[in-house]
């Protein structure tokens, strides 16, 4: 069996297409995923991610394209002890309780995490119910749980945090950043820019079935800063456009948010701020920051990150 090389790509996915009935799920969807790093494929609902992972989890074949994880097919059995496995839905026993299923689980790994450290850092010890009765957030804890207790070499972990509360939600986040110093690569899906921000080492931002942007996760975003406000729909901008410095540009996407990009300096915000009293409008929202993924797919796609 080949070993996981540290310095190459874990999964590699080349041209995917893959259509339900009419709606063209996949359009020749390619990226490359490497080893040992947190990997976010980022895009907004129904944008591909669900059925791109499903492919390289080797649960549903793609119309055409090629998907390879540690260079063997998806399906490969050799691969099952050595990829986890967490589904956006369901998969799990439902008269199960949390313990028992993962100390049943990890009677199938050569090598399993301790279940009840896993249980404690995510609060699973004292959930008594069964699945089928847990609350939303103690599916999604023990489905991520069931997913790394084998620990894997590669894990896949679809929309983790989902329906999780703030304080479970950092727990999962320092359980994905315990996997990768443990050398685990780890591919997740998510729609929340933060999640992808503070986790992510590569991200893949999808849309529509495409790959519409890939890269280091500071390389995408790039050091330029944002100005935002929110104000009245279609302000005339060509006057604050004369006055901003030639390095900024400023955009409305979508209606009424508004954007300055550039040199965000105490000036810069001055005069933008002075702009808004001459137009008679109160600049609501207003937030300076380095720019984010969000302000990336707006620039890329034209539309918004959140649903
Ligand atoms: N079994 C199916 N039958 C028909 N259409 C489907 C099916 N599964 C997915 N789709 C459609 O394919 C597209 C991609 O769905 P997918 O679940 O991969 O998106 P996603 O990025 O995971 O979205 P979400 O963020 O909502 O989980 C969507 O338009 C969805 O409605
Ligand atoms: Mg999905």
């Amino acid at each position: 069996m080949t070993s996981p090389d540290p310095a190459g790509a874990a999964v590699s996915v080349e041209g995917l297409r893959l259509a339900y009935g009419a709606v063209q799920a996949l359009d020749g969807l390619s990226f490359t995923v490497p080893a040992g790093r947190i990997t976010a494929l980022l895009g907004p609902n129904g944008a591909g991610k669900t059925s791109t992972v499903e492919i390289c989890e080797g649960y549903r074949r793609p119309d055409s394209g090629s998907v390879r994880v540690w260079d063997l097919p998806p399906d490969s059995r050799e691969l099952r002890a050595r990829v986890g496995v967490m589904l956006q839905e369901g998969g799990i026993y439902a008269s199960m309780r949390a313990l028992p299923m993962l100390r049943h689980l990890a009677t199938f790994y050569a090598r399993p995490l301790d279940v009840d450290d896993l249980a404690g850092r995510l609060g699973l010890d004292s959930v008594r119910a069964t699945y089928r009765r847990m609350s939303g957030g103690e599916k999604q804890r023990l489905a991520l749980a069931c997913a790394v207790v084998g620990r894997p070499d590669l894990v896949f972990l679809d929309e983790p945090s989902a329906g999780m509360d703030p304080q479970t939600r950092l727990a999962a986040w320092d359980l994905v950043e315990q996997l990768r110093a443990d050398g685990v690569t780890v591919v997740l899906t998510t729609h929340l820019m933060d999640e992808a921000e503070r986790l992510a080492d590569e991200v893949v931002i999808i849309d529509h079935g495409r790959v519409v942007a890939a890269g280091p996760t500071d390389e995408l975003t790039g050091s330029g800063e944002v100005l935002t406000f929110t104000a009245t729909p279609g302000l005339d901008l060509s006057a604050l456009r004369r006055r901003l410095p030639a390095t900024s540009s400023v955009l409305e996407v979508p209606a009424g948010v508004y954007r300055v990009e550039g040199e965000i300096g105490p000036d810069l915000l001055a005069l933008v701020t002075t702009w808004c009293a001459d137009q008679g409008v109160l600049p609501r929202e207003l937030s300076t920051g380095r720019r984010s993924l969000e302000d990336v797919f707006l620039d890329l796609t034209g539309r918004e990150l959140r649903p």
